[in-house]
């Protein structure tokens, strides 16, 4: 396979259908992700001056969050392979202070990202779609510095996030026959596998490896917002987007699993991820 046709199918998927979902509704998943991110960013601890890549970028709140931190005299670049997201980061307002930020399109599985140019690497969520992710690492680990940092958020098992399983669950009965999902597969799950992540990083050349679990509540917005989302982001999502004609069936059932977390007027999900921070050393 080619370099440039190494992640045809996910840069199809995030230029086209789940990129555009993505831009549709940033600012609610950025609300609801955004602990998660904060976490990874901590354990990162970027610093005045330091030059900073986020790697599957997206619509750019962490990006522009690493830049402030960064502030004064550093500077961060984002890259994403999705045309859409890319877009909205582009446009996003930066705070007065904040260090340069630049966006690039780039898949960084493959491409030059820039020999040792960057003190950290960060990423929310951006890295678990890559078809070879020690290949993607091993790139991903030229970029750094000597004794450069990455950090990064993963998901857990899908099994212990409820934002994915419980619409699926609730609507079970109403959907058709779902094919077994390959755990090794890019996507959301791919790096559930502590054990896993820790190989694909010591194959790239990282060391001090440490990968902890973090467990936080997340707001998913009111009752209608958390359904919504739902039907757009996630497992069901996909189901729906071939069975459209369930939409409604489905809907009411997501409604009755989301109103058993209502919580103050707010849904309230936990959600189980990684924080994995490693050195270049
Ligand atoms: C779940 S989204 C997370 C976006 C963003 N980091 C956030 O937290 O809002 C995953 C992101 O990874 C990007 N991505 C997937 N494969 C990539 C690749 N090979 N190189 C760079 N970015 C990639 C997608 O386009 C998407 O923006």
């Amino acid at each position: 396979m080619s370099d440039a046709a190494a992640n045809a199918a996910q840069i199809e998927n995030w230029n086209l259908r789940t990129g555009e979902i993505w831009v549709r509704f940033q600012p609610r998943l950025d609300a609801q992700i955004s602990p998660l991110g904060e976490q990874a960013m901590t354990a990162l601890a970027p610093a005045a001056g330091e030059r900073v890549l986020d790697i599957g970028c997206g619509c750019g709140q962490t990006s522009v969050n690493l830049a402030t931190r960064v502030a004064p005299g550093g500077a961060v670049l984002g890259v994403d392979v999705s045309e859409p997201m890319l877009g909205l980061a582009r446009s996003r307002p930066r705070p007065a202070g904040a260090a340069p930020l630049d966006f690039r399109r780039a898949d960084a599985q493959v491409e030059d990202l820039g020999a040792g140019a960057f003190d950290a690497v960060f990423s929310r969520f951006g890295v678990m779609f890559f078809a070879d992710p020690s290949a993607a690492f091993a790139n991903i680990r030229a970029a750094l510095r000597p004794g450069g940092r990455l950090s990064f958020v993963c998901w857990r098992a899908m099994a212990l996030n409820p934002m994915m399983t419980a619409p699926l669950e609730a609507a079970r009965a109403l959907l058709p026959p779902l094919p077994p999902a390959d755990p090794l597969a890019p996507g959301p799950f791919a790096f559930a596998d502590a054990a896993r992540v820790r190989g694909i990083l010591g194959a790239a050349g990282f060391t001090d490896i440490v990968i902890s679990p973090f467990d936080a509540d997340l707001v998913g917005g009111t009752l209608e917002e958390a359904v919504e989302l739902s039907l757009f982001v996630g497992p069901l999502a996909t189901v729906l987007r071939d069975n459209p004609q369930l939409r409604e069936p489905v809907t009411n059932a997501v409604r009755e699993t989301w109103r058993a977390r209502l919580k103050d007027g707010v849904v309230v999900i936990p959600a189980a991820v990684w924080i994995v921070t490693a050195t270049n050393a």
